[in-house]
This record gives structure tokens, C-alpha cells and sequence, in this order.
């Protein structure tokens, strides 16, 4: 045992001593033959095998169109694992017991047969909650959303119970529409064949470790509370950066941009977290009742204040760790003229007793300097009397570092040993990897425990999802028939277009950029 732990930093308090144990479940995958399964969904299946957290018995089933059986199937999974498994290499005694579990349905998802089909796979298994215990994970394009649940709904296999007492649940993917009215309409054909609360929105941030320690990092530590308000806190940044430019994603980007691909969900998720009120117990839907409520705080802008508060930005050729990139408008797929923003920075206001005046900066963007995700609390400056030597004194900072490298860092001013009475910032730094050991779960091991197991605190409810379609709509309006401007395009390879640190600095604020920590 390290030394330096005393039995009181021993003692652990668990949140969730509530929970049951996992009934056995039955997981289909719809949309079983495409990327997100083979790199994400079985590894992490198969990482909850390892660590002995699968329900016991438990069966998954593929349903997709490709000619295969569960043996091919079984066998191309195995190789994929091999590539993608956050541990290696992989066990191959786990991995007999767990593959024996799955199975593929070779169907077309428009076609009443496969359903039937599915139903007797369903049927045949021996447990009785194998047959009733059912995960429908929809890995497929949004506009099959109402197809299938009607399909599954028609044969049996999907019932809405109101209340949503009932152990069918429906997991989809994002993009969860593309703006409020598309999202309505998702949510209106989902809701026709399953209640809201069977229904399990994923955002894969809410899955990172480091995004549900914010709340408990805020609520179960006495002396944040206090600083957390418009009292203490000059401004908020929140930095989503990425070093991968869009690559093979040119179509789906062209649609989406950094807008809906990212500050739709992810950003203003974290954001969301950071800015709520403590919710009065950490059951799903108080907690997302105050993120709701948060959410909903946030200013809604006037074509003028989009002006004023919002940047764009896209990437053109430049480098990155020394490689080569591209021009966001060579990009395959891209148009040569187009003017989807690989960027964004925007200043928020939240309307609300705790922040009002209190400006949160966030920005995202891909072909940035470094992958980094990291929110910083920037307090304001102790009054300048004392130490008015230095024409400023630097402001103390918390940094959360949610990935990589996860961990959090406090920043104050200390005095420099010897005679000169000089001032320098000094930082205290707990990470992640040195206090517990390098134990991260991918985002989808949480995510699929939690709908397997019925708790949706950890995915996105309706009224959340269409609350950030608002903000994000009233964003883009303004954006109509407005191209790009010379100081929104930016290098590859930098922190984004200079009309980005305009922003900040009418308020004479600055970024901080992440560091590099290796
Ligand atoms: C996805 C976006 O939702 O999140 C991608 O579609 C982005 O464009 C990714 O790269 C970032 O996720 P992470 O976990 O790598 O930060």
C-alpha cells in the first residue's frame, strides 16, 4: 500500500449503493455491420465481460443486412477487438465466453420479415428475462429511428408502457435531429411506439469519467460551493480541441459543422454540468431537470448579438505535429467554396441568479495544435494594494483537464524564495493516472451498463435536446447568407482564427490554451 494514504483516505462513499444488480439482458444491435459496433460498442461489451460487470446470462444479436453467420460474425469482431481494445492483448478465455453470447440476424431494417425473424431468436432463448429484458441499440441513420421502433412495436417486441415501467429500452445515437423541428419530429416518432422514459439518448461525454466527476468534484467538496458564483468568478472557458482534421467525414461535416457536431451536445453538456444548481438527489430525472434548467437560462441571440458574440472558423492548409494538412475546402467531399465552420468560439450569457454577468467562453475546433479538453474557472483578482509592485497580479484558476491526461489544476501566486519580494504563479495538480492508476473505462462501458442496467442520468431527455437545438438555431439563423470573413480562417496546426481572441479581448479577456503535458 503507498505510504502516504491514510485509512482516512481510504474511506469511500458509494452514490449508487442503491443499485440492483444487473438482470440478464438481451442487447440488439441494429445497424450491427457499421463502424460504431466493431470500434466501440463490442469492446466495450466486451470490457464489461472482463471486468465481470455483464449481467448474467446475457445475449447480444446484430440485426443487419450483410450475408453472415454468427460464427463470420463472431470471427470479424474478434479481429476488430484486437485493433480496438483499450486493453491488450485481448484474453482469449473472456473472449470464448463472451462470443458465445452473440449472435447475428441477417435482415433488412424495412422489411416486417426480419422482425419476425428476430423475434424467434428472441423467443428460443432459455431465460425467461433473456426474452424480456430488451436493449434495442439503434446504431443506425436517424431516419430509421421511426421505421424500426414501429417494426419492433408491430411484432411484439417493443411495448409502450406509460410510465415507462417496462424493461424495453431504446438507445440511439446522436446527431439527435439537426435542428429544434427535426428534433420534434425524432422525438415524436420515438414516442409514438415507447414512452420518454424507455428512451436513452447518448451523448459519449456524459460517459467520461472525468464529466461525471464535475459533479461530484462541485458537490461533494465544501469549499467550491462557496467560490461557484458571480461573486468569485470573473469568466468560465470551456476548450473542446481537436489535432484530427475532418478526413473521411466530409459529407456528414458538410451538414453538421463544429456547431451540431459538437456544441450541440458535447460542449453545452459540459457546460450544462459545470453551471447547474445542486439537484435535489442525484436520481436521473432531478439531475436532468436542473440541466434543463440551466440550459434554458442560457441568452438566446438576436442575429445582432450572434454578431457580437459568435466566431467562426475553417481551417486551411498548414501543419500539425510536423504532418501535412489539408484545406478544410479540399478535403474530400467538401465543396471548394464552402463555408461550414471547422471552429467556434462564442461568449454565453446565463440568465440566472448565479451567473448573471458572468461571461462563459467556449470553443471547439478541429486541426488545432493539440487534442484537449479542459474547463478553466478564472476568479477574479484579489484587490491590487499589497503587492501593487507588479502592475497586475494574476488571477487564481481552476483547471479541470477532462481529457487527456484528466486530472485538475490549481493555480495561485507564491513568493519566490530569497530577498526580492517577487510574485510568480505556482500550480497544485492532482491527476487521474497517479491517485487511482491508469484505470479509464471508454465512455460506452459506462453508457451501456447504465441503459442495461435503466439509468438514465447519464443520457440526454427530450426537452434537454431540444433546449440546445434553441441555442444552436438562433446561432446558425444568423448565419444565413453570411460567408465567412478573412479573420475567421485559420492555419492548420493553431488555435483557431484571430477573430477568435478579438472576442475576448473587447472584454479584455485571453484563452488559455491547454498545454501540452507530454
Ligand atoms: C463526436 C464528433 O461526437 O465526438 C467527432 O462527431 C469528434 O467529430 C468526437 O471528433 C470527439 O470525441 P472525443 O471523445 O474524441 O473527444
Amino acid at each position: 500500500m503507498n505510504d502516504s494514504l491514510h485509512l482516512d483516505e481510504l474511506l469511500a462513499s458509494r452514490s449508487d449503493q442503491a443499485r440492483r444488480p444487473l438482470e440478464p439482458s438481451t442487447v440488439v444491435i441494429f445497424g450491427a455491420s457499421g463502424d460504431l459496433t466493431a470500434r466501440k460498442l463490442i469492446p466495450a461489451l466486451y470490457h464489461l465481460a472482463l471486468e465481470k460487470l455483464m449481467p448474467q446470462p446475457f445475449k447480444i444479436i446484430g440485426f443487419a443486412r450483410r450475408e453472415k453467420t454468427d460464427e463470420s460474425w463472431r470471427a470479424e469482431l474478434r479481429e476488430a477487438l484486437d485493433k480496438f481494445s483499450r486493453t491488450k492483448p485481448v484474453k482469449d478465455d473472456v473472449w470464448s465466453a463472451f462470443a458465445e453470447n452473440i449472435h447475428y440476424c441477417q435482415a433488412d431494417m424495412s422489411d416486417a420479415a426480419g422482425y419476425e425473424k428476430l423475434k424467434g431468436m428472441v423467443s428460443a432463448f432459455p431465460h425467461e428475462k433473456l426474452r424480456s429484458n430488451l436493449l434495442f441499440y439503434l446504431a443506425t441513420n436517424p431516419s430509421q429511428f421511426g421505421e424500426v421502433t414501429a417494426h419492433l412495436s408491430a411484432v411484439g417486441l417493443l411495448q409502450k408502457a406509460e410510465g415507462g415501467l417496462t424493461s424495453e429500452r431504446i438507445v440511439v445515437e446522436k446527431p439527435f435531429g439537426h435542428d429544434l423541428g427535426s428534433a420534434e419530429e425524432l422525438n415524436g416518432e420515438l414516442t409514438r411506439f415507447a414512452h420518454e422514459k424507455q428512451i436513452f439518448r447518448i451523448d459519449h461525454y456524459l460517459g467520461k469519467e472525468t464529466v461525471q466527476n464535475i459533479l461530484t468534484f462541485r458537490f461533494s467538496n465544501a469549499i467550491w460551493e462557496r467560490l461557484w458564483n458571480r461573486e468569485c468568478i470573473d469568466h468560465v472557458q470551456i476548450t473542446v480541441a481537436e489535432k484530427l482534421g475532418v478526413g473521411s467525414r466530409g459529407g456528414y461535416y458538410e451538414e453538421a459543422g463544429a456547431i451540431r457536431d459538437m456544441v450541440q451536445n458535447h460542449v453545452l453538456q459540459v457546460l450544462s454540468l459545470i453551471a447547474m444548481e445542486p439537484p435535489v438527489s442525484l436520481q436521473a430525472e432531478n439531475v436532468r431537470d436542473e440541466k434543463v434548467k440551466l440550459l434554458k437560462s442560457i441568452r438566446l441571440m438576436t442575429p445582432a448579438q450572434v454578431a457580437e458574440n459568435v466566431v467562426r472558423g475553417q481551417y486551411f492548409a498548414g501543419e500539425v505535429d510536423g504532418e501535412l494538412r489539408p484545406a478544410y475546402r479540399s478535403e474530400p467531399k467538401v465543396k471548394p467554396n464552402s463555408n461550414v465552420e471547422t471552429f467556434l468560439a462564442m461568449r454565453l450569457h446565463i440568465d440566472n441568479w448565479r451567473w448573471s454577468g458572468v461571461p462563459f467562453y467556449v470553443r471547439t475546433g478541429k486541426n488545432l495544435p493539440l487534442s484537449a479538453s479542459e474547463v478553466r474557472i478564472q476568479f477574479k483578482s484579489a484587490p491590487n494594494i499589497l503587492f501593487a509592485a507588479k502592475d497586475h497580479l494574476d488571477a487564481n484558476s481552476l483547471t479541470l483537464r477532462l481529457q487527456p491526461d484528466e486530472g485538475m489544476t490549481l493555480r495561485f501566486n507564491g513568493k519566490v524564495p530569497g530577498g526580492a519580494a517577487e510574485l510568480r504563479p505556482v500550480r497544485m495538480h492532482f491527476s487521474y493516472d497517479s491517485e487511482f492508476g491508469a484505470y479509464t473505462p471508454e465512455a460506452y462501458e459506462r453508457l451501456l451498463l447504465e441503459s442495461m442496467a435503466g439509468d438514465a442520468t447519464l443520457f440526454i431527455r427530450s426537452d434537454e435536446v431540444e433546449t440546445a437545438w434553441k441555442i444552436v438555431d438562433a446561432i446558425r439563423n444568423a448565419w444565413i447568407g453570411k460567408p465567412l470573413t478573412n479573420r475567421e480562417f485559420y492555419a492548420a496546426g493553431t488555435w483557431g482564427p484571430a477573430a477568435a481572441d478579438d472576442l475576448l479581448a473587447k472584454s479584455g479577456h485571453e484563452w488559455k490554451n491547454p498545454q501540452r503535458r507530454d
